[in-house]
């Protein structure tokens, strides 16, 4: 695997290998690799002839006295990891790589990135969708793998993608989840072992909810409601739980069949999202479920 931190060094690599005719795929991260990682590089290398992951904490999605400073950084064993998966090109650019001190220019997706995690992390999604489009254009890939347990991000990448007219193929992986059900993530390593066990709430919330749902039971903002409690009763504080349309993430109607359950909440100092993705039969036929998570 090569590893690369400087920008024209990548854009050597990737000459090479356009001129060669192999097709490239894109798996952005922050490091700190677990295995929901680890199966979007395993996705990647079916979908394209190279992998190239980016290990970049980005500053810009980060908010004032958010973790920053402290989001973990395990640089080597990262490397050991992807090495391990297979991939064949790290790019692990120092902040100065990635930004001039007299940038000007943000990505915004407007009507997304304002709502749920972005009401409460004001400027984190044009954060992540200028990274997003910088590491597009540095690598001009064919496919970009993001997974689906950041629900609303990837929905932010597909609009800008549609919107600037990108030619890249955006593919969505399923969540890897502990055993527990809760959803892997690199802020979990800031749970105590007992918080780890109420965490797994957090999806248990979300199953509850699609349960409701698919029985038709009660209307969606008493789900949200019933959700909430339970959420706040297991010790979170939650921030947000909510029933949407999984196409542009409006409030969910009863006509609506594409359904996404987000959800938000701070456990202690650790704030968790999760999400279940869930598609509805039309009214009259018995309701089924597909739930891409599981
Ligand atoms: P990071 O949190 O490191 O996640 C990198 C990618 O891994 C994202 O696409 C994320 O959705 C996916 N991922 C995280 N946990 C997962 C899990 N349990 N199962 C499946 N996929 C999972 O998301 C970011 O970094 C950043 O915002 C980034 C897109 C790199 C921009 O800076």
């Amino acid at each position: 695997m090569l590893i690369v931190n400087i920008l024209s060094d990548l854009r050597t690599a990737i000459r090479a290998w356009r001129s060669a005719g192999l097709s490239i795929a894109l798996v952005p991260t922050m490091g700190n690799l677990h295995a929901g990682h680890l199966k979007l590089v395993t996705e990647a290398k079916k979908k394209a002839d190279r992998v190239v992951v980016s290990i970049f904490v980005n500053p810009t999605q980060f908010g004032v006295g958010e973790d920053f400073e402290s989001y973990p950084r395990t640089v080597y064993e990262d490397q050991q990891q992807l090495i391990a998966a297979g991939a064949h090109l790290l790019f692990q650019p120092a902040v100065s790589e990635i930004y001039a001190p007299d940038a000007k220019t943000i990505v915004s997706v407007t009507g997304l990135s304002e709502k749920y995690c972005g009401a409460f992390r004001s400027g984190h999604f044009d954060g992540v969708a200028t990274v997003v489009c910088k590491l597009f254009n540095m690598i001009q890939p064919d496919v970009g793998l993001f997974g689906l347990k950041d629900f609303q991000q990837l929905t932010v990448i597909r609009a800008m993608v549609r919107d600037l007219n990108m030619p890249i193929e955006i593919i969505g992986v399923e969540t890897v989840r502990e055993v527990s059900g809760l959803a892997m993530s690199s802020r979990n390593g800031y749970l105590s072992v007992e918080e780890k066990m109420i965490a797994a709430k957090l999806y248990q919330s979300l199953c509850v909810a699609r349960e409701a749902i698919l029985a038709r039971r009660q209307s969606y903002p008493e789900i949200e409601r019933q959700a909430v409690l339970f959420l706040r009763d297991s010790g979170f504080q939650p921030d947000y739980f909510s029933v949407c349309s999984s196409r542009d993430l409006k409030q969910a109607g009863e006509d609506d069949v594409g359904l996404v359950l987000l959800a938000a909440a701070r456990l202690g100092k650790t704030r968790l999202i999760d999400n279940i993705w869930l598609r509805l039969c039309s009214a009259n036929e018995n309701a089924t479920s597909v739930d891409r998570n599981r």
